[in-house]
């Protein structure tokens, strides 16, 4: 099952400077946990769209957290393959700890910490434990 990554920014990508930090904290917080995705919440969607698209081979993307998941995705043919965010910041060698059998779901919250981070110029980690204030 082939499986994309999105691309990780590096910390000389990164700027956010003293004074933003007191807001972007505040912004910040309002966004942890507004919205959920935890669960694969593009299958209905896809449905309807490979009506349209015949034979065209889909990517998957959204909420995708254990491999039962993905594998009833690809083994019901929603989508030919799988597309992960989250859970790449999470665990970088996802695939590996699922290849070795060490993990069956990854353990990412869909807390969108990351996401706010990456939005205001923070690196790119995970910061369930944090807030990316602290840089
Ligand atoms: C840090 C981060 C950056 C993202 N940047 C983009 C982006 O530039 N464009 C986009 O369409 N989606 C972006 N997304 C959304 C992801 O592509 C994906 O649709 C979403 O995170 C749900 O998938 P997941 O549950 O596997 O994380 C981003 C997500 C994260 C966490
Ligand atoms: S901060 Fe960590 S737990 Fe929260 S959504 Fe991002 S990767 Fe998942």
């Amino acid at each position: 099952m082939p499986i994309i990554i999105v691309s990780r920014n590096s910390d000389e990508d990164c700027f956010n400077p003293f004074f933003l930090k007191p807001i972007t904290k505040l912004i910040f917080k309002k966004q942890i946990g507004m919205v959920g995705f935890d669960k694969p919440y593009n299958i209905d969607a896809t449905k309807i769209i490979k009506l349209y698209l015949n034979n065209v081979p889909l990517i998957i993307v959204g909420g995708m957290r254990s491999l039962k998941e993905m594998e009833e995705t690809v083994g019901n043919n929603y989508g030919q393959m799988i597309l992960m965010s989250r859970p790449f910041v999470r665990e970088l060698i996802l695939l590996e700890k699922f290849k070795e059998g060490k993990i069956d779901r990854v353990n990412c919250e869909s807390c969108n910490r990351c996401l706010a981070a990456v939005a205001f110029h923070f690196p790119l980690k995970c910061y369930v434990n944090s807030f990316p204030t602290k840089k």
